[in-house]
């Protein structure tokens, strides 16, 4: 029988074996590196667009990571947490100025327009190969426990967890900052709106602890007496 198509045995086949192993190792370093880059050039993005939403978006993935592991998700959920919560607002970058700079509220043509990011993120960032999750993610980031959120209407566990984690540490970093037209809530303001909010726009068991609150500020380059 002829055996031509089977290859010849390598010689020194366990030094073959390790150069293998060291080749396996070198690309995936390569598209962890090529994934970080590309989560560093997307959030710098942000912050060309608006500084303030850079910079809490790096709070959010401080934040998100500590609640998650909370939780007890898997390591490759926490990797999607991470995306989602620096990228969670990525399709603003699709939304006009006029709109997202606007000082006083919305009408209801621009808050559609508005509303509208989070489909916009998903657009981009599902075509990213390994991002498709993340996107997923992004996409219901504002949808409402109680089934009153957007894009999808979707309710409870319907939303994945992800999303439910950015929904709530998004809310409360987004009251207690303070922005040009309004100072931020209070902390302790803030997590009672939370509370009150929990079971119908948040996900009660998403929660996290007062003590996290300096630490995360800290990582993300700022304080909270800066920020609040
Ligand atoms: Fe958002």
């Amino acid at each position: 029988m002829p055996n031509d198509h089977i290859p010849a045995p390598m010689e020194g086949s366990s030094s073959f074996a390790a150069r293998e192993s060291l080749h396996v190792k070198q690309l995936e370093a390569q598209t962890s590196a090529l994934r970080s880059s590309v989560i560093c050039a997307f959030n710098q993005l942000l912050d060309l667009k608006d500084l303030n939403t850079g910079v809490h978006s790096t709070r959010l993935a401080e934040w998100g990571m500590r609640v998650g592991r909370e939780l007890g998700l898997e390591e490759a959920e926490l990797q999607n947490l991470e995306v989602a919560a620096l990228l969670h607002d990525i399709g603003k970058v699709g939304i006009p100025d006029s709109i997202l700079r606007k000082p006083e509220r919305l009408d209801p043509e621009e808050y559609a327009l508005m509303k509208k990011h989070s489909e916009y993120g998903w657009a981009v960032l599902r075509m990213l190969p390994g991002f498709e999750r993340a996107a997923l993610d992004i996409l219901h980031h504002h949808e409402s426990f109680d089934g009153k959120g957007y894009p999808a209407g979707l309710t409870g566990a319907e939303i994945p967890v992800v999303s439910r984690i950015v929904c709530v540490i998004d809310a409360f970093d987004a009251m207690v900052s303070s922005r040009p037209y309004r100072k931020g809530l209070p902390y302790q303001e803030a997590v009672r709106r939370l509370n009150e909010a929990s079971g119908t726009q948040f996900d009660p068991v998403v929660s996290f602890a007062e003590s996290e609150m300096s630490p995360v500020f800290a990582a993300a380059g700022t304080s909270v007496s800066s920020a609040l």
